[in-house]
């Protein structure tokens, strides 16, 4: 019995040493200290023991069980501790740790500016059209009077996609194909890109504009003028100063370009980089819409006017932003874009 018990308690501290997961401990606390459990059994045993040894070897049953049970139970509570420690560590937050963010995208410049000319002319009646890229030089040129032997037509400036066909050098032609399709009373703006042999640092053979018209009974210089001032003072300000010049389009009669007192200098530096000392910038052109246009599309010029206008997107945004390359707007360089 002596023995047993010895053999009994080195197994079992040995095993103890050993064990790493609380459910082995638990293991062999069952097989010593269960029901039927090895020391549970030898407690059974004691009545085979010499009544007079009885005590003593009682005594040392007693003493080693619940040296066992505190080791056991030591070592569980070491085990858990263990564990917690662990989970402890791995679920750490350092709240001096600088939080990881996230840079949302947003819209690229030119279209934040398309965006908000687009609304500007909508909060004001006008509608919105478009058109397509490639289109028939009859469209592109004849139908807004701009003859054969006209400059605007050289192959110089103009991507020919067929001997009749060329990428839009401008949104001019979707006047025609409104125009063609519908009735006045029309209030319509027109946002898209347009394409020219042009290359440096304010040009790109790719770029966008603005087109916008309306046509009506009796829609005078006035209206044009009223519409744009208006316009330009949604875009760039309430004090924003709009001075009109006489020009010359093809497709309008009369014409004029539309200046804004530079955004800025407002006219107060004779160095001013941006309006070279002139106090203004060039933000359109426009114009009455001319009655051999009419004409084309099969309005009658005595019984309908109305105006137009054009403007483009990268110079606006551009002036808007002090921007001084155009190329910048499609190197898709993330250092760049974000700063808008
Ligand atoms: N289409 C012209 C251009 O590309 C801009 C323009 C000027 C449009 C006058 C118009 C206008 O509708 O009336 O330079």
């Amino acid at each position: 019995m002596k023995e047993d018990l010895e053999r009994i308690r080195t197994e079992a501290l040995a095993a103890l040493d050993t064990y790493d997961s609380e459910a082995d401990v638990e293991q062999l606390r069952v097989r010593l200290l269960g029901r039927k459990g090895e020391l549970t059994s030898l407690v059974r045993r004691l009545r085979e023991v010499e009544p007079n040894e009885r005590p003593t070897v009682g005594a040392h049953l007693n003493q080693i069980k619940d040296e066992l049970e505190q080791r056991i139970s030591q070592a569980l509570d070491a085990l858990r501790r263990g564990e917690r420690e662990r989970r402890v560590a791995a679920e750490r937050i350092d709240v001096t740790q600088p939080g990881s963010h996230r840079i949302p995208g947003h819209l690229h410049p030119l279209t934040q500016t398309m965006e908000d000319i687009v609304d500007t002319f909508v909060g004001m009646g006008f509608e919105v059209a478009d058109g397509p890229d490639i289109e028939d030089e009859y469209h592109n040129f004849t139908a807004l009077n701009i003859p054969r032997d006209h400059p605007a037509r050289d192959m110089q400036d103009t991507f020919f996609v067929t001997d009749e066909h060329v990428l839009r050098t401008h949104t001019s032609p979707v006047q025609i194909r409104v125009m063609e399709s519908r009735r006045p009373p029309l209030r319509v703006v027109v946002p898209g890109a347009a394409y020219r042999i042009d290359s440096d640092n304010t040009h790109s053979p790719m770029f966008h504009q603005v087109e916008g018209f309306m046509v009506d009974e009796r829609v005078t210089f006035g209206d044009l003028k009223g519409v744009l001032s208006e316009a330009m003072q949604r875009l760039f300000g309430r004090d924003t100063r709009v001075r009109f010049r006489a020009s010359y389009f093809p497709f309008t009669e009369p014409s004029a370009e539309v200046d804004i007192g530079c955004v800025l200098c407002a006219g107060c530096d004779q160095q001013c980089r941006m309006c070279k000392g002139s106090g203004w910038l060039e933000i359109l052109g426009a114009g009455l819409i001319d009655p051999n246009v009419f004409e084309a599309v099969g309005y009658d010029p005595e019984a309908v006017s109305g105006f137009a206008f054009g403007m483009g997107l990268e110079r606006i945004t551009m002036l808007r932003y002090q921007i001084n390359d155009i190329r910048l707007f499609y190197a898709n360089d993330v250092r760049f874009l974000r700063q808008f």
